[in-house]
Formats: C-alpha cells, sequence, structure tokens
C-alpha cells in the first residue's frame, strides 16, 4: 500500500509518500520560518497562503522522486487536527480532491498521532506497549499506548505546552523565532546553576505539567538581570541553560514516574521539542539505569514533516479507515 501524506497544520508545508512494503519512498518539506521570523511568531493567514503556494509543487517533487503518477497511489492522507483552521483547510481540501481525481481513499489523519507514530519509521522503531512523551508547541503529553489507535492519556499540561514555554522564553530572552532551538543553542555556552529555576508540580502526585509558572520565573529573572545592569550575552546564556535544566528535568521525572506506573521500560519521545539534544541525553541516561530504552525519531521527524502523516494514514487505512466527500477540519481535536 502506497500513500501520500500531507501536512500543513501549522507553519512547515509536508509531503511524503510511504509504502507499507519499501517503507518511506520519498519526502519534501517546505518550512515558513522565514516568513514567519519577523513577526516574532506564526501569523495564521500568512501560513494559510503559503501552503496553498507550496503544497502542489511539492506534492508533483514527490512523485516525481517516487517515479509514480498519482493514479498508482493507494490513498491520500492529510492532518486534519489540531492545529490553523486555515492552514488545516489547505491540505483537507487539495488532500481530498487529489484522492478525489485519482479514484482512491482519503483519510484524515491526527497531527499529535502522527508525532507519536514517527518513531516507527526509523530501523529501529519499538514494540508496543510504551509510554510516549509528546513535547510539541501546542502539547504536552504522557500517553500509554498498546497499539495503533490504542492510546490512554497519562498525564498533559494544564497551562502552556513545553515548546510554548521555550518559545515564550526565548522572546523574552530577546533570542529568535522559533525559541527552541534558540534557546537550546544559547544555553550551550550558559553555566548551569548561576540560576536556579523551580521544577514545576514534581512534588505532586501524578503525571500532569505546568509550565507557564516557568514562564513568570523567567520574566522575573530577566527583569532582575536587567535591573543589574548586566544583562549581557553570557546573562542570557546561563538563563537559557537554567531554563532548559528546569524544563528538562521536570520531563524526565515525570517519564520515569510514568514508566514505574504503568511497569514498562519503553519511552518513546517525538514532537518538536524532542529534538533537544540535552532532553535526549538526560533521558537515555536515566533509563539506562534502569534497563530501560528510549525511542525517538530522527531529528527532522521530531518536528512537523509529512512522512509521519503518510506513515499514520497508511496505518489508518489498512484498517478500512476512509473519508466521505465532505471534510470537516477540526482545529481542536482531542486525542
Ligand atoms: O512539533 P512541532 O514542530 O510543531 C507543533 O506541532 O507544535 O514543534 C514545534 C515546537 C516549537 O515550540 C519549538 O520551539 C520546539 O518545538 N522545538 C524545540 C527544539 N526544536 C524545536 N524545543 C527545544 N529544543 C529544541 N531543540
Ligand atoms: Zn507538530
Amino acid at each position: 500500500m502506497r500513500v501520500l501524506g500531507l501536512e500543513t497544520s501549522c507553519d512547515e508545508t509536508g509531503v511524503a509518500i510511504y509504502d507499507s512494503e519499501q517503507g518511506l519512498l520519498a519526502e519534501a518539506l517546505y518550512s515558513q520560518i522565514d516568513l514567519h521570523a519577523e513577526y516574532g511568531g506564526v501569523v495564521p493567514e500568512l501560513a494559510s497562503r503559503d501552503h496553498v503556494r507550496k503544497l502542489l509543487p511539492l506534492v508533483r517533487e514527490v512523485l516525481t522522486k517516487a517515479g509514480m503518477r498519482g493514479e498508482e497511489l493507494d490513498g491520500v492522507a492529510f492532518t486534519n487536527g489540531p492545529g490553523l483552521a486555515g492552514a488545516l483547510m489547505v491540505g483537507a481540501c487539495a488532500g481530498r480532491a487529489m484522492a478525489y481525481g485519482w479514484g482512491v481513499p482519503a483519510v484524515a489523519v491526527h497531527h499529535m498521532e502522527g508525532h507519536l507514530l514517527a518513531p516507527m519509521l526509523e530501523e529501529n522503531a519499538p514494540d508496543f506497549p510504551f509510554i510516549a512523551l509528546l513535547v510539541s508547541g501546542g502539547h504536552t503529553q504522557l500517553v500509554r499506548v498498546d497499539g495503533i489507535g490504542r492510546y490512554r492519556i497519562l498525564g498533559e499540561s494544564l497551562d502552556d505546552a513545553a515548546g510554548e514555554a521555550f518559545d515564550k522564553a526565548a522572546k523574552m530572552l530577546g533570542l529568535g523565532y522559533p525559541g527552541g532551538p534558540q534557546v537550546a543553542k544559547a544555553a550551550e555556552q550558559g553555566t548551569v546553576g548561576r540560576y536556579k529555576f523551580p521544577r514545576p508540580m514534581v512534588n505532586r502526585p501524578g503525571l500532569d505539567f505546568s509550565f507557564s509558572g516557568l514562564k513568570t520565573f523567567t520574566l522575573n529573572t530577566v527583569a532582575a538581570s536587567r535591573e543589574a545592569g548586566g544583562h549581557d550575552a553570557q546573562d542570557k546564556a546561563d538563563i537559557a541553560a537554567a531554563f532548559q535544566e528546569a524544563v528538562v528535568d521536570t520531563l524526565v521525572i515525570k517519564c520515569t514516574r510514568a514508566l514505574v506506573q504503568e511497569n514498562l521500560n519503553t519511552l518513546v519521545m517525538a514532537g518538536g521539542v524532542s529534538a533537544n539534544t540535552v532532553l535526549r541525553a538526560r533521558l537515555a541516561q536515566k533509563l539506562a539505569k534502569t534497563g530501560g530504552h528510549v525511542f525517538y525519531p530522527r531529528p527532522e521527524f521530531c518536528t512537523d514533516n509529512g512522512a509521519m502523516i503518510a506513515y499514520a494514514g497508511h496505518c489508518r487505512l489498512q484498517v478500512g479507515q476512509a473519508e466521505g466527500l465532505g471534510v470537516s477540519i477540526r482545529p481542536r481535536w482531542p486525542m
């Protein structure tokens, strides 16, 4: 089964073809980062317009790379939510229409299921059951995964997502957009321990998260450092390092707790923040002590991409799921 996947939920236009026998045949990605950078965040209207501009050229590109015609596909999968309404509409309309034109089924994919299954695209893929830590710009969730479509949310953020906290901290520090990679880069030059940030909610039982307190703490720390007159590059790096350390520590503590609670030893990490190298190293270190294993997608499949949608769509099509001709997007869609 060969499935075309389309991702247009936010600021990345991603297209890929997944083959159930041969794996990923082709993929292409266009990132709108430069377009939104000058606004310091994603501008929904501009995002939609850019998806319209880029989507079909990218579809042609992956079909050419795979040496195929659209009619030779077995289905088209598109991200149907959660995400920006206008942006989702582009992928849903284009995907449904192409499937109609080619006479193949169309299937709607939940963006976070795409992230969750992205590690399955790697040679060293995890076996079910496992605990997934989904950490993106919009979500922070711990999920017990017993199979495709068999997900139980164990805990999630009560306010900001981890990626959102990274983005906001970057803004406060005057670093660019998107914030996660910028904070991580600044933190490399920072001294951990000069500033001590709290580890939110770790002393309470349960698996929920809260990152809005860290945001306020960062704001106050930046203000105090400005007032002290020494808010230079080193100071910013030290704050970035302390912030990152607090987020990483909190995520590692909750992951370990989830594994113990569910009596499992396999952890899967996905979503933009899972590209963070300090988080990866710390989790690997922690799990190595208890004989556990951690799996991630390759860095380019941690953030939004078409490959994860093609893969999740192929899983859904294999069990007979498909959409009618009228598609409704789902900007807010709990998993
Ligand atoms: O999964 P994703 O591409 O889009 C959403 O579905 O939200 O995640 C984007 C988020 C952004 O908040 C970005 O700042 C964060 O992932 N991110 C990182 C890193 N790379 C991306 N956060 C921390 N460290 C990174 N290296
Ligand atoms: Zn995402």
